[in-house]
C-alpha cells in the first residue's frame, strides 16, 4: 500500500551498518530522511551515498538524520562504503539499513515492479519528530537524486510548520515566502503587522520570517 502524505511512517526494527535500528526510536525527536537506492556496487548510487554523506552535517544542522536502505546485506554495505569513501572522497558517515528480505521496502512500496522486480526505486521520505511522513519522492534508478533540493524540503517544511506561510517556486532559504490563502487578510494583520505585498488579493508575500 502507497505512503501518503500525514500517514505515520512505519516503524521497524533491521540490521544496518551502524548496528540494530529500531526506527521510531532511532529518530527520537529528531526529524529523518529514508531513502532508498537500487543496489550497492552501482555508480549512480555510489555518487548519490556521496552526495548525502557531504550534506550530513547541513541535515544535521536542521534536525535531520539521514538513514539509507538497499536490499543487499550489512557485508555488501561495508564493502561498497569502502569503495564510496575511495571514489567520492568523504567516509559513510550514516547508517544503511540491509533489507535483504524486504520487509522495509515492501512496507514503504519501494519496489515498484513494472520498474524491477527486485530492486528498491529511489525513494524519499522525510518524516516528522512525531512521525508523520511529510514528503516523498520516488526517482527511477537510472536518475541520480538532488539532495540539495532535498535540503531545500527541509528548509520549506520547517519553515511552513512554524509560521502561517508558504513557500512560492523555486524557493530558497532568505527569498520571500507566501502567506498562506487561508488566512484572511484580517488574521495576516495580526501575524504579519509589518504588511505584506500583494499581487493578488490571493498572492501575499511577506520576507522569510526567518532570514
Ligand atoms: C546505478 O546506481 O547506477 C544503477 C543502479 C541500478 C540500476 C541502474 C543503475
Amino acid at each position: 500500500m502507497a505512503i501518503r502524505l500525514g500517514d505515520t511512517a512505519p516503524d521497524f526494527t533491521a540490521s544496518s551498518t551502524q548496528g540494530e535500528i529500531r526506527f521510531h526510536e532511532w529518530i527520537g525527536d529528531d526529524w529523518a530522511i529514508l531513502f532508498s537506492h537500487p543496489k550497492d556496487f552501482t555508480p549512480v548510487c555510489t555518487t548519490e551515498l556521496g552526495a548525502v554523506a557531504k550534506l550530513k552535517p547541513e541535515f544535521a544542522k536542521r534536525g535531520v538524520k539521514v538513514l539509507g536502505l538497499s536490499v543487499d546485506g550489512v557485508a555488501d554495505h561495508e564493502g561498497w562504503s569502502r569503495d564510496i569513501e575511495e571514489t567520492q572522497g568523504v567516509k559513510l558517515n550514516f547508517p544503511l539499513v540491509a533489507d535483504k528480505d524486504r520487509v522495509v521496502a515492501h512496507a514503504y512500496d519501494m519496489i515498484h515492479p513494472e520498474a524491477d522486480n527486485t530492486a528498491t526505486v529511489r525513494s524519499v521520505f522525510v518524516i516528522d519528530n512525531s512521525k508523520k511522513v511529510r514528503l516523498t519522492l520516488t526517482y527511477p534508478a537510472s536518475t541520480g537524486r538532488n539532495f540539495d533540493e532535498i535540503l531545500r524540503t527541509v528548509d520549506s517544511l520547517k519553515l511552513t510548520s512554524q509560521h502561517s506561510v508558504a513557500t512560492p517556486a523555486n524557493w530558497a532559504h532568505g527569498d520571500d515566502v507566501i502567506i498562506l490563502a487561508t488566512l484572511s487578510d484580517e488574521q495576516a494583520k495580526e501575524k504579519f503587522p509589518e504588511g505584506w505585498r500583494a499581487e493578488k488579493p490571493y498572492l501575499r508575500y511577506v520576507p522569510d520570517p526567518t532570514r
